[in-house]
């Protein structure tokens, strides 16, 4: 985009944002149940190393590509080195481009749920089914919710997601708190805490330890470009190691908590904690139904759901857009309206996968499943591989010196990171991959 490009109004700003990114419905619905079904302490304490070694790592080298290079994804590889490099950038996009339109289909019921909650609409197993299938309602609630990230994303990085991530994250995380309160006081929900956080290291098994290191990667959203995208608007003088650690940190509370607003209220009423979907919108309201105030608190956990998928949906669209902007000379708006709405037709099969289009197959997946496999299973790490290796090689020493910004001196724990990038990560994040596949 010719003239000034964008920023962060500040650093919390972008903090704020990130952390608004990271915080998704992997922390809400997935890392609860996968904690509790890995040895629960036990897993928690593997994850933290994980998440604030490796994690941190890669978020970091997203965040010194961005910096560095103040491009989106493909033109920051291009600038900074060239040769093939820039298809790392290329993968992103395209992965960030493959994710928003389903995730907009899984944002547009949690939408929903809001309003089912509110009405007192039966939300069995049953009822869940026959909505996902329903075609029509779900297609116009991924509507409603491609509109409103396309309408957050048209402000700019500062008038729009920062403004909003300002408001939004805050907002979610009181919601958090509360719903906290509520679950830990209910009686019998010492058992659910139990479950969460009893450190078991029998169950700790090799298999344990890829499932949280998928999970750690999933949860901060590296792989595709986002932080080298948000990246790409911080300040020059900033120092970038604080900043992930931040992000990693809130990311990290964020699943904490939400393990212990759910698992002590699914306990507390004899519930089973299944994976996925079906707890988020099978069993917890039939754990809200059954609450004491369970209206306001079921309505509260949907609206933080929707505010997590929103900020996590905003960061998918500006990869996208900033990538049109900066290769081509077009504006912001009219290329936010134009991806929003392809993104919005992208969704419509991934919406009919659970019912006109149930039997459209390819590869033994529905529509919906491929593009989940394909990006989150496939690009996703090759993504994150591609970044790890830059940084530790082709990007090094220069990334080193990046860290400190403008004004500052390379950390002594660079070449520590160095080597995170150049090998650890690679061969971790290498056998995710083949282990996913
Ligand atoms: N981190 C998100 C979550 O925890 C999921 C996610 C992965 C994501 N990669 C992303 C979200 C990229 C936005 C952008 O649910």
């Amino acid at each position: 985009m010719a003239g000034k490009r964008d920023g962060w109004k500040s650093r919390t700003g972008f903090i704020i944002a990130a952390s608004g990114s990271a915080v998704g419905l992997g922390n809400i619905w997935k890392f609860p149940y996968v904690a509790g079904q890995n040895g629960g302490a036990a897993f928690i304490i593997i994850y933290l190393v994980l998440i604030f070694t490796v994690g941190f790592s890669v978020l970091l080298a997203e965040q010194a590509i961005g910096r560095a290079a103040q491009r989106s994804p493909a033109a920051a590889f291009r600038t900074l080195k060239g040769g093939l490099w820039p298809v790392v950038g290329y993968i992103g996009v395209l992965t960030a481009f493959l994710i928003l339109p389903f995730y907009s289909v899984v944002g547009g019921w949690t939408i929903a749920y809001i309003w089912k909650t509110i009405a007192g609409a039966s939300m069995d197993g049953a009822a869940f089914g026959g909505f996902i299938a329903s075609g029509g309602i779900t297609i116009a609630f991924h509507a409603l919710f491609m509109a409103v990230t396309v309408l957050t994303v048209r402000g700019g990085v500062q008038g729009g997601i920062e403004r909003y991530c300002r408001i939004l994250m805050p907002t979610l995380l009181i919601i958090l708190i509360i719903l906290v309160v509520r679950a830990v006081t209910l009686p019998g929900a010492e058992k659910g805490i139990a479950f969460f956080m009893t450190p078991d290291f029998s169950r700790i098994t090799l298999q344990s330890v890829h499932a949280a290191l998928s999970q750690a990667f999933f949860s901060i959203s590296v792989g595709m470009g986002v932080m080298i995208t948000y990246g790409s608007y911080i300040g020059k003088t900033e120092k970038l190691p604080g900043d992930a650690a931040w992000i990693v940190g809130i990311d990290t509370g964020v699943a904490l908590l939400a393990g212990l607003a759910i698992l002590p209220a699914v306990f507390a009423f004899g519930m089973d904690p299944a994976q996925g979907p079906g707890l988020t919108f099978v069993t917890l309201p039939a754990v809200f139904a059954q609450m004491p105030g369970g209206y306001l608190f079921g309505t509260m956990f949907f609206v933080m759901l929707s505010l997590a998928a929103l900020t996590s949906a905003m960061s998918l669209l500006e990869v996208v857009v900033a990538h049109i902007t900066d290769e081509f000379d077009i504006g912001r708006k009219p290329t936010v309206l134009t991806i929003g709405g392809i993104m919005f037709l992208l969704g419509i099969p991934a919406a009919l996968s659970f019912g006109a289009w149930k039997e459209v197959i390819f590869f033994g997946k529905t529509i919906f499943d491929l593009m989940d496999f394909v990006a989150t299973g496939i690009l996703l790490p090759v993504g994150a591989i591609g970044i790890s290796l830059f940084v530790g090689w082709a990007f090094w020493p220069k990334a080193g010196e990046e860290l400190a910004g403008e004004h500052g001196a390379a950390p002594v724990w660079a070449p520590l990171w160095r080597w995170m990038c150049g090998i650890v990560a690679p061969l971790l994040i290498l056998w995710i991959l083949i282990g996913g596949l």
